[in-house]
């Protein structure tokens, strides 16, 4: 969790640049922030608790002097969001400023020892430790690199700091392991961040700095090295083809909103992907000799979906699993037969990679699905499959689902063909559809966003939801509801629909809205009896259909519409469309910041 920034430039002022690129990691925290300069031997700080623009309209944080500086936006782990809790922290000279991703899981011991030694600490924080260990480092006369390197040597857990100190002004030095790291390299300036955008309207040129590296970055230009071994790392940056404005809102009210309308365009992209890669993946789905899909949040509810695909197409059993839940449930029964399929559009998540850590150390393989090419996912991965959705800054994920369910449904169908297991006719309808389904998220966008404006308007007073859906459609269902709950702070239930007489059907009274979403699939006319039992008790339905789909049309009291005639397997990219933009004008409706949902963060790095 949390952004850092950092930038030594030849003109300008740093603080300005880091308040730019701390802006574009707002989606990794936003509870408090803080920028540190130096400029001669001073070391000038400001920082606080609250969003970027609100700490900027009571500090200032673009006056500080210096050229050199880093910055955090934090999302609070150890110690409340107080300002004093804030990165940059500082050692008790205020000589050393550091910010910090990750989670230093032996600070209570490291601090301990430090007050043992007169250190005051100011924060609550696990990251306070790092300035004052490195301050005892500097004390015994290291440098600042090797203070720094001393110091992560000591350090259990996870990181991503940049370090600067008046003791050696020109320099920013920066550590990782397990959390994100990149570098931008531009004529005259270099940056530090924990994701490309932040720095990508000064430069396309990137590198990424790996576990267990540090990196020094002076006006001289940059240094990578293995922390352990102290051997020079030779690592040229490459160019990223994202242009700045990709990740912009280009005009839309909010990320959230631009990225459910780039839906057609990433749908197009993910049916480019590299055969090769399909082809790879495939095979190790076809060996193995039971498949897990592991995932957190969205990304677990297309896994879900996907075990569905999986299983109509290909016939083939699989396991979906939370990832925070995998390690308990099934950390002991993996083996060297087990496949796990990862999915994290970030490649970040904590949970999800600790998963995939029991499941190596077991000798299990770990192919993955991920839309950050770098991230550490892609590392361990046996076979990695990058997504291609482009940025996403909403906290929400929306156009990541539906690009993350175009893939798993063409590893189905590829799974499918090579075990022989559907016909001809079915291959090719498929793959018929699939090219079709941008241009159907187009017209589902296009005919139905007033209509769910409207909507929003009449629903916006209720204060609860149910979500249901029966089969693949039961993936939706849940996705729906989770799309309203976090961002417009609307406490929902999701079932499959079978299941909602098994208890949740006891709040159903006049008025309660459900929605139900129906593809005419072979669920279609049991749905129709779960609409009958929630009618029967007053509840006002809402349902997601086919166009021409009348007899449940005519049971609703409102209905939205998507393109007729998908197959099953893949109903559930259009049809939660709908859905996405239903949460995000019910979070209008009631002034929620659906970019910026509170306590959420976008890649969630801590367990
Ligand atoms: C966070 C985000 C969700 C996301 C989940 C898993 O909770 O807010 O949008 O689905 O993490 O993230 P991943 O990057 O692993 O897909």
């Amino acid at each position: 969790m949390c952004g850092i920034f950092g930038c030594i430039l030849r003109t300008g002022e740093a603080a300005s640049t880091i308040h730019e690129g701390l802006k574009k990691l707002e989606y990794r925290g936003y509870d408090s922030v803080g920028i540190a300069t130096i400029q001669g031997r001073q070391l000038f700080l400001k920082k606080d608790r609250g969003k970027i623009d609100e700490v900027h309209e009571i500090h200032n944080l673009d006056a500080l002097p210096g050229q050199l500086g880093i910055g955090h936006t934090r999302w609070a782990t150890h110690g409340a969001a107080y300002q004093e809790n804030a990165h940059p922290h500082t050692d008790c000279k205020n000589q050393v400023a550091v910010v910090h991703n990750g989670i230093i899981e032996n600070f209570v011991e490291l601090k301990a020892e430090l007050e043992e030694l007169g250190h005051t600490f100011r924060s609550k924080t696990d990251t306070e430790v790092i300035p004052h260990l490195i301050e005892e480092k500097l004390k015994e006369g290291l440098s600042l690199v090797e203070a720094v390197r001393e110091t992560v040597k000591r350090l259990d857990g996870s990181y991503a700091i940049a370090v600067i100190s008046v003791k050696e002004p020109d320099k920013l030095v920066c550590a990782r392991k397990e959390s994100p790291l990149v570098l931008g390299v531009a004529e005259d300036s270099l940056y530090i961040a924990s994701d490309i955008p932040a720095f990508l309207p000064k430069t396309n040129k990137s590198a990424i700095i790996q576990d267990g590296e540090i990196a020094v970055l002076s006006d001289e230009g940059y240094e990578i090295r293995k922390t352990l071994d102290w051997k020079l790392v030779t690592r040229e940056p490459e160019v990223i083809d994202w242009a700045p404005e990709m990740a912009e809102k280009q005009g839309y009210p909010h990320f959230m909103l631009k990225e459910i309308h780039e839906q057609p365009l990433r749908l197009r992209n993910t049916l480019r992907l590299q055969d090769q890669y399909l082809e790879l993946m495939t095979t190790f789905l076809d060996r193995a000799g039971e498949v897990f899909l592991v995932a957190c949040g969205t990304s677990y509810h297309a896994c879900l979906a996907a075990s569905y695909m999986f299983s109509k197409v290909a016939l083939l059993a699989t396991h979906p699993v939370v990832a925070s839940e995998f390690v308990e449930q099934h950390g002991k029964s993996v083996n060297i037969d087990s496949t796990l399929l990862v999915v994290s559009q970030s490649g970040e998540t904590a949970d999800t990679l600790a998963a995939v850590e029991s499941a190596r150390l077991r000798a299990a393989t770990v192919l993955g699905l991920t839309n950050i090419v770098g991230s550490t996912l892609t590392r361990v991965a046996r076979v990695y499959i990058s997504q291609q959705s482009g940025p996403e800054i909403g906290v929400a994920a929306t156009k990541t689902f539906t690009s993350q369910l175009s893939v798993l449904s063409q590893l189905a169908l590829r799974l499918a063909k090579k075990r022989g297991k559907i016909s001809h006719v079915e291959i090719e309808n498929l793959e018929e559809k699939l090219e079709q389904i941008p241009e159907i998220v187009e017209s589902v966008i296009l005919s139905q966003e007033e209509k769910v404006k409207r909507l929003a308007k009449k629903y916006r007073g209720k204060p609860c939801f149910f979500f249901l859906g029966r089969g693949i459609s039961s993936a939706v269902a849940l996705e729906g509801r989770l799309k309203l709950m976090e961002i417009a702070y609307l406490p929902s239930l999701a079932y499959p629909a079978g299941e909602s007489k098994h208890g949740p059907i006891s709040l159903v009274e006049s008025g309660f809205p459900v929605v139900f979403v129906c593809p005419k699939d072979g669920t279609h006319k049991t749905v129709i009896g779960n609409i009958m039992e929630m009618k029967a008790r007053g509840a006002s339905i809402i349902v997601v259909v086919e166009k021409g789909d009348e007899e449940i049309k005519s049971l609703a009291d409102d209905y939205l519409e998507v393109e007729t005639g998908l197959p099953e397997v893949l109903s559930p990219i259009p049809f939660v469309v709908p859905l996405q933009l239903f949460a995000y004008y019910m979070a209008i409706e009631r002034e929620c910041d659906p970019d910026k949902p509170r306590n959420l963060a976008k890649s969630v790095t801590v367990k």
